[in-house]
């Protein structure tokens, strides 16, 4: 039903490039006619929204809010149940073709604008208005003339995928607040809908719970931070204590930020493996009952949760507390990168397994998640880990996040369960982006943005049905070798322009040459908002 849909749009769309001068839209629109003619905003224009259109008020807010800083005289906004002359209304789109959620209709004619949908698609036609004007009204404070006008369009557009994320480590290294919230305006210019937040790793835990105070008062510091590559196994490090974390109502804020910006925030909790910040904290959660302090250097880690029934309900606590934050449908319980080498030695962990009727270390894993799993689920939530939940076994609601590639993704999909791409061939933006010997230092891969925007998150012969589990694709920001939120945007754009088209754009009108010619212009915009993008070649 989906596909036909959005088949039927493609094949009217016209493809990126043909038309005269189509505008430098990112993500491109599924369907998008330039009319000749543009609507000049003067002093008399209002934004007007239909009061009984759910979103309408908050989209014409949003939309103000943006052009506010640009403008000499801020658009007046208000509400009106019809679409006047020299208005940019926001109304519902009852009677038009079905747009979904998050999909819109939009008309400009010399008249005015005129945006309808449901409450995601009117602020998603807000950000396609704004990408319609001048790069310079981007800016905070508008220097010199700008040509306040639109070009004659008709939009009907509408996301390929429901899953189009970012995710950011802030274990490794902690991201102020403030940061993520300019991080968020950006991914709302470009229809994400998702940010997964790594919250906790072996160097560091983010996340302030209230039953287990030491989450934070130890575990969120580490002594210090390993310097550039080891070099023949030696270690260099600086001597600076790192750390940070989110109080709940910090995440509160965040969580509501991104709401009104129609992006969900997924937290991840880690676990059994990248657990040593919580050990340090409770020694009593590991496996050898060694004292162990925040680590302080990167890589995969043999020290793990041990499989107690204490350490269960503990983690089990510790979600409920992350389910009063984040109403979002999926929490991330991680999963990938645990070695089994302690719970092989530990006599008591192989005692356990006896007890538990459990024959293998990887079956003892999946265990683990299907507690997790069987928790989640009973709270009205969906469990999401990444690709090695599916050794041993998945657990009966789990989706999987494949970054090993797309293997995990096909294996999911076809055993009926859902799946998010997050392959390191393609959407790892930690890795290197060019061959520049000025690139900073990464922690090695490469992923140019032409190799980014080649990804199509639907394997290659797979059916309809098949189809339907790829919920769509995620971007990474591993931190590890990111120490700022400048260094981040560096790492995160241009190239998550392209995960955004990825995600949202049908497959059939995506081309790299046409997408390069939108982004030389998009750029400028990232540029006015203040981005640290990395510029093109
Ligand atoms: C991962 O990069 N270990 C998910």
């Amino acid at each position: 039903m989906w596909f036909e849909m959005a088949l039927s749009m493609c094949v009217l769309a016209a493809a990126d490039g043909d038309a005269a001068t189509p505008p430098a839209v990112i993500p491109l629109p599924a369907r998008m006619e330039v009319k000749p003619g543009r609507f000049v905003f003067d002093g008399a224009t209002a934004i007007v929204f239909d009061a009984k259109a759910p979103g309408a008020d908050a989209a014409a807010g949003a939309l103000a809010d943006c052009l506010r800083p640009a403008m000499q005289a801020p658009l007046p906004v208000r509400a009106g149940d019809v679409r006047g002359a020299n208005t940019i209304f926001f109304g519902n789109g009852e009677g038009l073709e079905p747009a979904g959620e998050e999909g819109y209709h939009f008309t400009v004619t010399p008249d005015g604008v005129e945006i309808r949908g449901r409450a995601a698609g009117l602020f998603y036609g807000a950000q396609t208005l704004r990408q319609l004007l001048p790069s310079p009204v981007f800016a905070g404070a508008l220097r010199g003339d700008v040509d306040w006008s639109v070009p004659c369009v008709e939009i009907v557009d509408r996301p390929r995928f429901a899953w189009r994320g970012m995710l950011v480590d802030v274990a490794r290294h902690f991201m102020p607040k403030e940061s993520l919230k300019k991080y968020i305006d950006v991914m709302a210019l470009h229809k994400f809908n998702r940010l997964h937040l790594h919250l906790t790793d072996d160097q560091g835990w983010r996340i302030e719970i209230k039953k287990y105070p030491k989450l934070t008062e130890v575990g969120a510091w580490r002594d210090e931070t390993q310097v550039g590559k080891p070099k023949e196994g030696e270690y260099t490090f600086d001597g600076t204590r790192h750390g940070g974390f989110y109080t709940q109502d910090d995440l509160r804020e965040l969580v509501a930020y991104a709401a009104a910006r129609h992006i969900t925030l997924v937290p991840e909790v880690e676990m059994p493996g990248h657990a040593q910040a919580a050990i340090a904290a409770y020694p009593e959660l590991g496996c050898t009952g060694e004292p162990l302090p925040v680590r302080t250097f990167w890589g995969v880690n043999e020290n793990v949760f041990n499989v107690e029934e204490s350490t269960i309900l503990f983690l089990q606590d510790v979600l409920s507390e992350v389910l009063e934050l984040f109403p979002g449908e999926f929490i991330h319980v991680g999963g990938d990168e645990c070695p089994k080498k302690q719970w092989k030695e530990s006599p008591r962990v192989q005692e356990r397994m006896r007890e538990l009727g459990i024959e293998s270390e990887d079956a003892l894993q999946s265990w683990f998640i299907g507690r997790m799993d069987a928790f989640l689920t009973e709270r009205g939530r969906r469990l999401i880990g990444w690709d090695e939940i599916l050794e041993g076994g998945l657990a009966p609601g789990a989706t999987v996040m494949s970054w090993r590639g797309v293997e995990g993704g096909i294996a999911a999909a076809r055993a009926g369960h859902d799946a998010v791409m997050a392959s390191t061939t393609h959407l790892y933006l930690d890795y290197y982006q060019s061959k520049d010997e000025s690139e900073p230092l990464s922690i090695g891969g490469f992923v140019p943005l032409e190799r980014v925007y080649e990804f199509d998150p639907v394997p290659a012969g797979f059916s309809e049905a098949e189809a339907r589990h790829i919920l769509g694709a995620q971007a990474q920001l591993w931190t590890e070798y990111i120490k700022t939120p400048e260094h981040l945007e560096y790492m995160a754009y241009p190239r998550a322009c392209a995960v955004a088209e990825l995600a949202w754009t049908p497959q059939e009108l995506r081309a790299f040459d046409g997408f390069m010619r939108r982004l030389r212009t998009h750029v400028d915009r990232l540029g006015a908002l203040g981005v640290n993008y990395r510029p093109l070649d």
